[in-house]
């Protein structure tokens, strides 16, 4: 399976931080954010992993990162030349995932949970995660049976169905690239991931799990410092 990391974006809602660079290089405690949805799939068993950058910030990407050598993986590197969606991003990984399934992860997700069972279970179809949060409506909400099967997913709507945020990591098979290709624009003009996950859903090959540990969506004030305080709980352990 191959990985893939979004860190695109202008990361509008954390200006001035973001003025003079990415988002997902903001420093989370002692480490660079993107390093965290890094480790992520590194702990899942993932070591090709293409990350998805905004033309502005290739080079800092690049610094920061480098070859993916002394992460032990093979690293590469696409151009999102304006924000169009989390699918529209997606679709620019369709050469560099070719055949394989491949697992997403947003930028600025910070997770505790290990994602290695599900790679390892996945064969085909999509698989989302959720958590149950307190502020649902920032989220796409996830509306499941008591069979934990999935009904629907409304991206941020005023009424949540239910307290399931779907998270920022995902799992596609091989036909996600023909399926975004199905995909319209939303409202706000953008290919979302949450019609992406429903046109899979209406194929009745969406599944989903709900995630253990804590997920930190690190894009605004408050969840940045949330997530500071966390790696630095972690460290302090250690
Ligand atoms: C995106 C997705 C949303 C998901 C969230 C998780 O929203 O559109 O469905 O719940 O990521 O972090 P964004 O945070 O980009 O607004």
């Amino acid at each position: 399976m191959k990985g893939i990391i979004l860190a695109g974006g202008s990361g509008t809602r954390l200006s001035p931080l973001t003025k003079v660079t990415s988002k997902q290089l903001l420093p989370v405690f002692d480490q660079p954010m993107v390093f965290f949805p890094l480790q992520t799939l590194i702990k899942a068993g993932i070591r090709e992993v293409l990350f998805i950058v905004a033309p502005d910030h290739a080079g800092d990407y690049l610094n920061a990162l480098g070859s993916g050598t002394h992460f032990g993986c093979r690293f590469t590197y696409e151009i999102q030349d304006k924000p169009a969606g989390l699918a529209q991003a997606l679709s620019l990984a369709e050469t560099f995932v070719g055949q394989d399934s491949c697992m997403m992860i947003l930028g600025d997700n910070i997770y505790d949970h290990d994602f290695s069972e599900a790679v390892q279970q996945f064969t085909s179809g999509a698989h989302i995660f959720v958590k149950e949060v307190d502020d649902a409506r920032r989220f796409g909400v996830v509306e499941m049976d008591e069979n934990k099967h999935v009904l629907g997913i409304e991206e941020k709507p005023e009424q949540p169905k239910s307290n399931l945020a779907q998270t920022g990591v995902y799992i596609y098979d091989e036909h996600v690239f023909d399926i975004i290709r199905q995909l319209q624009p939303s409202a706000r003009g953008e290919l979302e991931i949450t019609d992406l996950n429903n046109l899979y859903l209406a194929k009745g090959v969406l599944t989903a799990s709900v995630i253990e540990g804590e997920w930190i969506d690190a894009g605004t004030f408050e969840s940045l410092f949330k997530a500071a305080e966390f790696r630095r709980q972690q460290v302090c352990q250690n």
